[in-house]
């Protein structure tokens, strides 16, 4: 498997095929120190077997459908369940375990920049219709690391894509990433049911609970807290419902270690962004430096539509026609 490099003067991003898994992203602190900011393993063989998420892109559909069960035009689909009875990130062998086909792009308002290809055959996990996907991987002079989703279909099908790296900016393998300030533009977000184990529907407002991030605070703040949503998942596992979503590309948050004084910010033109914590790390699996994997390592930022959409029809559209084009833009700048 080769590893691809985007780099700028600043910034160097380390990439494979599979998945297009993000395996590094070293950028300086603010004395010039390097580190790797992103969750992974330090060997190309440890990466290939272990959690194909990390970093990865996700897809057809990133985040969660209840049963995997949806309609479009009255015609029930049923797709691959694979976290426990819910569809989670494309199936089993969703678009972060696909080859994905890698060439340089030249490409005017980057200093370098690789596209992704992918064909999703008609049927691949249950989906509907042939789906081609690009995504390009381009890095800007002034440290933009820019993700462009596209996708067209030849029937009627559902998409909603991802990006999965987490991120600690003292350094991956470093302790832990629970100490970082956050900010999110989000006066609202999308509680889990317990029973569904995803969203129910509800979009609640983030006032007074752990969940109101619109001022930056210690991610420990809303992890230590004495929640129902945050008892439930073991720390945050949320979608957030970006204030003001209009389409255009915006602020959608701000991650910033104080410890190494590095910062990422997030933009998006999608209505939201999934916050993980990694609950689900439980020390058993070594990854970088060595280091046992654990809870709170990286925080994961994935801009996306919310999940379930294609339940909901108060929900952001998941819907692609044939003759339509997805796009989506996801950019992680590091200041
Ligand atoms: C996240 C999701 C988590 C977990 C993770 C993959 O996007 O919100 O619940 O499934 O992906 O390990």
């Amino acid at each position: 498997m080769k590893v691809y490099t985007l780099k700028n003067n600043v910034v160097e991003i380390d990439f494979i095929p599979r998945g297009g898994q993000i395996i590094s992203i070293r950028v300086p602190d603010s004395n010039g120190n390097i580190a790797d900011v992103v969750v992974g393993y330090d060997s190309l063989e440890e990466t290939l077997n272990g959690d194909g998420y990390f970093g990865a892109i996700c897809g057809r559909y990133a985040n969660r459908i209840v049963k995997g069960e949806f309609e479009i035009d009255k015609e029930k689909f049923q797709l691959d369940c694979n976290d426990n009875t819910n569809h989670l990130h494309g199936g089993h062998e969703g678009f972060h375990a696909k080859i994905w086909d890698v060439t340089e792009v030249d490409l005017g308002q980057f200093v370098q920049a690789y596209k992704l290809s992918l064909t999703s055959e008609d049927g691949d996990q249950n989906y509907p219709g042939k789906l081609d996907v690009t995504v390009v991987y381009g890095l800007t002079e002034d440290n933009q690391f820019v993700i462009e989703y596209a996708a067209e279909t030849s029937k009627p099908t559902v998409i909603n894509l991802t990006s999965h790296p987490y991120f600690n900016l003292n350094g991956a393998g470093n302790g832990s990433a629970v100490y970082h300030q956050l900010q999110i533009n989000a006066s609202y977000y999308t509680p889990i049911s317990a029973e569904l184990g995803t969203t129910s529907g509800i979009i609640a407002r983030v006032n007074g609970t752990p969940f109101d991030f619109t001022k930056p605070k210690s991610v420990q703040l809303a992890c230590d807290a004495n929640h129902e949503q945050i008892n439930m998942i073991g720390g945050i596992d949320h979608n957030f419902v970006l204030d003001d979503f209009n389409g255009s590309v915006k602020l959608a948050g701000i991650l910033t270690d104080p410890e190494s004084g590095r910062k990422l910010e997030v933009y998006t033109d999608q209505p939201g962004i999934q916050i993980y914590t990694g609950a689900h790390f439980d020390g058993s699996e070594r990854g970088k430096n060595g280091n046992p994997i654990q809870q709170c390592q990286g925080i994961a930022m994935e801009t996306q539509i919310f999940p379930n959409s294609p339940n909901y029809d108060h929900f952001p559209n998941a819907l692609l026609k044939p003759g339509e084009r997805y796009t989506h833009v996801c950019i992680y700048k590091f200041c």
